[in-house]
């Protein structure tokens, strides 16, 4: 698991707290922070700019956990459940990563790194099989199990790897400006 690591309990990195200082003055977001990530019992504190990305993916984990367990009696309402995943808020979140948060890092680490290009192949994969589910109204039971096991490992990979990374890599300034830049698009 590299880079789930890199941010442990209490040894987040030092611009990290800079920035929930700074922006705890003038806050970018109206909302509230959402509860921390929990993985293996870790607690995974995230920046501002990933926070609304993050929120997106307990969504996506919920609706992977019902494709998963899927049988043939609950099919369907797994299946309606994750298209309307998809249309409310799963597309944008894709876009938003591809268009604003890869580009981010890009200008710091090369586009062509395994973590990053296994994103982008994960969206192509994802997006391929949400659009079979579209038009298969009476999908596989074992097609729901799959892209389940998929949309889960895409998220676990971008919570535990990618995103830590950025943190790591970014400067203060840019995750800031990361930051006002998804949350514009978040509302658009
Ligand atoms: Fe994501």
């Amino acid at each position: 698991m590299r880079g789930f690591n890199t941010l442990r309990r209490g040894s987040a990195p030092s611009h990290l707290g800079r920035l929930r200082l700074r922006t705890a003055a003038k806050p970018l977001r109206r909302q509230p922070a959402p509860p921390a990530l929990i993985y293996s019992g870790r607690e995974v504190k995230r920046s501002e700019a990933l926070q609304p990305l993050s929120r997106d993916h307990h969504r996506g984990l919920f609706v992977a956990m019902g494709l998963k367990r899927a049988t043939r009696e609950t099919a369907p309402e797994a299946r309606q459940a994750f298209l309307e995943f998809w249309r409310r808020e799963g597309s944008k979140h894709f876009q938003i990563e591809e268009e604003l948060v890869l580009p981010a890092y890009a200008r710091y680490r090369s586009a062509e790194e395994e973590d990053v290009v296994r994103v982008l192949t994960d969206h192509v994969d994802l997006r391929r099989r949400g659009a079979d589910l579209e038009e298969e109204e009476a999908p596989a039971v074992e097609a729901l199990h799959e892209l389940g096991e998929r949309l889960e490992s895409h998220i676990r990979h971008e919570e535990r790897v990618l995103f830590p990374l950025i943190e790591n890599v970014l400067p203060e300034e840019d995750l800031i400006e990361l930051a006002a830049k998804v949350e514009r698009a978040e509302k658009g």
